[in-house]
């Protein structure tokens, strides 16, 4: 059982100094990056870091990602070979998780990383994000602030639904820009692994590295967190459906489900933008749920550029349970 906390929500830039001093001492502090809501706690403190897993109700241990101010802040933690260098000096500020070996200086605690000898760090960039960790001044350990098994958060709202109670705070920040989770790209040796899809595309990357982007599949690692339920709603998931029901619930993309009998009908981008379409997919997979419909059924969205992190969000979301 999750310790019970009074969750306050606090508003920055006003109450950032308040969230560092709640960080320091050991408490759990929701707070906005562009990609989703993360559930922080100091990365440094591996009592701070049960307790994230205690909140979300997380089956296991799985490695978090430890979110840092800057590259050298990066550094004193993990070993960037000359990739994930010329990766980070790329994207950095921004919605991409490097995963690299553990350096003999890091600060993260075992737990966090889940006794691994890697680690996950990722230098976010939004405003509030940032503002915390150069107040902060330490490595802040965060998944998505979701229950375990529970679609990631993209608004403060989504934050208070799930762990009012069980968390100390969330720090408002509006919705956020992107919508689905960093990019994850395992730099472990010189073959480099795409662990995880997100608004850093493949096409980015391998144009930034002139090299093709091995999938983790057949790795024996990697990302535990990666299961397949991960992102489960609780009605049943269909893919590529051109049909609707009136039992159903619609997750639309450019219009192609408009004439289709729904319970309800959410467009994720009428003018079929796939940035667009990734911000609210979440959000729309949350009101559907809602409404209380058995199945969900999903048009067909392509799985090029931003479109394979959506795909693969959906996918999990679909894959049997
Ligand atoms: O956008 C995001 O990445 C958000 C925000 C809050 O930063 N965070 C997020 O965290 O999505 P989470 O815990 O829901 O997913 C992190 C993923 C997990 O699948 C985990 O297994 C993987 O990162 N990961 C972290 N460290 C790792 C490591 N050392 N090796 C392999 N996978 C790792
Ligand atoms: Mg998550």
């Amino acid at each position: 059982m999750a310790k019970s906390r009074t969750t306050r929500l606090l508003q920055a830039p006003d109450d950032l100094a308040e969230a560092a001093a709640l960080l320091r001492r050991g408490g759990l502090v929701a707070f906005p990056t562009e990609t989703v809501y993360g559930l922080g706690a100091d990365a440094t403190q591996g009592t701070a870091v049960a307790g994230i897993y205690d909140a979300k109700g997380r089956p296991s241990f799985n490695p978090l990602i430890a979110h840092v101010a800057d590259l050298a802040a990066a550094q004193r933690e993990g070993l960037f070979n000359d990739k994930a260098l010329t990766l980070a000096r790329a994207f950095w500020p921004g919605p991409l998780t490097l995963v690299v070996p553990v350096a003999p200086s890091c600060s993260v605690s075992s737990l966090a990383r889940a006794g691994l000898d890697s680690i996950g760090l990722r230098v976010p960039s939004h405003p509030v994000a940032l503002a915390l960790l150069r107040s902060f001044e330490h490595p802040i350990a965060a998944p998505s602030a979701n229950r375990s098994g529970h679609v990631s958060p993209t608004l403060a709202a989504h934050v208070l639904a799930d762990l009012t109670g069980r968390i100390d705070a969330v720090i408002e920040g509006g919705a956020t820009e992107v919508g689905v989770e960093s990019t994850i790209i395992s730099c472990l040796d010189n073959r480099l692994r795409l662990l995880r899809p997100g608004a850093v595309t493949r096409a980015q990357v391998e144009a930034l590295l002139g090299e093709t982007l091995l999938d983790a599949d057949g790795d024996a690692l990697i990302a535990p967190g990666m299961m397949q339920s991960h992102y489960a709603p609780n009605a049943s998931v269909l893919l590529n459906a051109t049909q609707g029901a009136a039992s159903a619930a619609l997750l639309d993309f450019g219009g192609q489900l408009a004439a289709e009998p729904c319970l309800m009908r959410i467009d994720l981008s009428p003018s079929r933008d796939l940035s667009e379409a990734a911000a609210h997919l979440f959000d729309a997979l949350r009101q559907l749920d809602a409404v209380g419909a058995q199945q969900i059924r999903v048009a067909p969205i392509p799985s090029e550029g931003l479109g394979e992190a959506i795909m693969d969000r959906l996918a999990r979301a679909a894959a049997p349970r």
